[in-house]
């Protein structure tokens, strides 16, 4: 009887190398290798292109480091520039149209050269009761499909266990992988309402995930005892 659980549970480690080397993890692999290199550039404008999507593996590793720096694809800015820039057309400035888009801090008008501006005054109040909105954004970052990228907008300064939190709302921690980080202040394109960003996928089990589970809990090991 012993032997034979030991011998199921050895043939079992052995299967899961097996999967190590099936092609579609071998595929992750090499991902993760090419993430060495950068492969982000800035253009003519000053963004950051990203020639390659940004697998969650990279994703970690990169916030790990704390010099996270994404990039949109040339597309992706282009839309993103055309936005913005209808934006400064109608408004003081894109963190005003901002503060009303998200925050729903109501605007004012004022008239310059003759043009009529939206603003928002300093004194204006949010009247978003939890301080905090989650949007979907709709200019993300160049990430691997199934990575969703999300904006945490907020009245004050929280936390980021608290919008860490806020976001788990949503997105709960049994389902949802979520990570949630702040721009460095050279990266942020709206540097007076506070924001940070979240990236979200789903939980699921696949089985170079279920490999590297048990290989780094040494859990067949534990199962012998
Ligand atoms: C949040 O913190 C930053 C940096 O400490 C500060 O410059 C900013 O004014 C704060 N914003 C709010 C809304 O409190």
């Amino acid at each position: 009887m012993f032997y034979g659980i030991t011998f199921a549970l050895i043939l079992f480690s052995y299967c899961m190398q097996l999967v190590g080397d099936i092609p579609f993890c071998h595929n992750l692999r090499q991902t993760a290798a090419i993430a060495g290199k950068e492969r982000i550039y800035r253009d003519a404008y000053g963004s950051y292109v990203a020639e390659t999507p940004f697998s969650w593996q990279e994703v970690t590793q990169k916030l790990v480091t704390k010099s996270a720096q994404f990039g949109r694809t040339v597309e992706g800015l282009k839309v993103y520039r055309r936005y913005m820039n209808g934006i400064k057309k109608e408004w003081k400035s894109i963190d005003s149209y901002c503060k009303h888009r998200y925050l729903k801090y109501p605007y004012s008008i004022q008239t310059e050269n003759g043009k009529m501006i939206k603003y928002v005054k300093d004194d204006a109040i949010s009247p978003v009761k939890s301080g905090m909105v989650l949007e979907r954004n709709n200019y993300p970052y160049h990430l691997s499909p199934g990575i969703g990228h999300y904006v945490v907008w907020s009245v004050r300064n929280q936390s980021m266990a608290t919008y860490q939190k806020f976001v788990n709302e949503r997105f709960p921690s049994n389902a949802y992988d979520v990570i949630v980080f702040e721009n460095m202040e050279e990266s942020k394109s709206v540097k007076s309402v506070v924001h940070v960003h979240a990236f979200v996928r789903t939980k699921k089990l696949n089985l170079c995930s279920l490999r590297t589970h048990l290989v780094s809990r040494n859990y067949y090991y534990f199962l012998l005892l």
